[in-house]
């Protein structure tokens, strides 16, 4: 039994040990362990090799991917998916193993409609936006990533009178923002799934400032595109100094935390376990178990923010 794993979409720290124990799981149950290097754009190209023992030793630690990925225009043109599945029949590989995110799977489910490759798939994204899903390969890591940004610019910001706005990515999804916020003490979160009240926050900054507060730590998810604007609502509406700062793509490298090598593990064997016998899934985790779930599912629902995560900030969001 051959099979090939790929990484696809924005790589994600967790990678690397979902990886390392895929090409030393296949081996200790018969399989055969393929590659499938540069994402979807190198299985249009035919990118796809025997793995080794030695392709994966001293790789746990590392973030991003050995195997690299990449985003593909050409895979939503049926002639390049044609040339994908020719080159899956070319090296007989049997199951395909996918790690990514929302858009991976989605362009996963267009081909599996069209060839019927059997596939199981691993959520691996810093955003956390799969629906009936908690964690995604790279979350915990990226969460480390912003806490350690926070605490930092907590140094300087505690130095000075001034307010620093700080902006994570997640796309749409305001899970890093959110989770950051509650977990690092933030003053602020605004996040694109909630309607927040600045008036509400600029009443309670002000009487905050007259008893003492000297600086203030905002969040801003990346969907809402306002980082630059809230930054001038601090220096024009509550008349402190700020500055702003993107974290950017720090927040997907980083040494994988323990949490995400051993669930990388988990997400990895249950997939090699359960293939033969129910193929074609996604390996959720969700209420601290590893649930299988249709593809069908997974692209046709939308994902939620935890309500009680939800409850915790809506002081941050001037909903009080
Ligand atoms: O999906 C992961 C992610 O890091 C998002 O949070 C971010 O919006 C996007 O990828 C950035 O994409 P790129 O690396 O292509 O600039």
């Amino acid at each position: 039994m051959k099979i090939a794993i790929m990484t696809s979409g924005g790589d994600s720290s967790g990678m690397n040990p979902a990886i390392k124990k895929f090409v030393e799981y296949s081996y200790e149950k018969g399989y055969e362990p393929y590659f499938i290097y540069n994402g979807l754009e190198g299985l249009i190209d035919g990118q796809i090799k025997k793995a080794e023992y030695k392709d994966v030793g001293g790789i746990i630690y590392r973030g991003g991917t050995i195997i690299r990925s990449s985003r593909s225009k050409r895979w939503f043109e049926k002639e390049y998916r044609k040339k994908a599945y020719e080159n899956i029949k070319k090296e007989n590989i049997d199951l395909l193993i996918i790690l990514g995110g929302d858009g991976s799977f989605r362009a996963l489910d267009i081909f599996y409609k069209e060839f019927k490759v059997p596939f199981m798939g691993i959520p691996a994204s810093i955003d956390n936006d799969l629906p009936m899903n908690e964690y995604m390969i790279g979350v915990d890591t990226a969460l480390n990533v912003i806490r350690c940004a926070i605490d930092d610019i907590r140094d300087t910001a505690s130095s000075f009178n001034r307010a620093f706005v700080i902006e994570t990515m997640g796309r749409e999804c305001g899970y890093l923002a959110l989770t950051s916020a509650v977990a690092n003490g933030a003053e602020m979160c605004l996040i694109p799934e909630v309607k927040f009240n600045l008036e509400n926050l600029k009443k309670r900054y002000l009487k905050e400032i007259s008893e003492g507060r000297s600086y203030f730590i905002s969040i801003v998810a990346e969907g809402l595109k306002i980082t630059e604007k809230i930054k001038d609502w601090f220096e024009e509406e509550i008349g402190f100094e700020a500055r702003a700062t993107v974290l950017g793509h720090i927040q997907r490298g980083g040494s994988p935390t323990v949490l995400e090598r051993l669930r990388a593990a988990e997400f990895i064997e249950t997939a090699l376990d359960n293939f033969e016998k129910t193929p074609n899934k996604i390996v959720t985790y969700y209420k601290d178990k590893f649930i299988l779930r249709d593809l069908d599912e997974i692209v046709n629902s939308k994902y939620t923010l935890d309500e009680r995560m939800l409850q915790l900030a809506k002081p941050l969001m001037g909903l009080n």
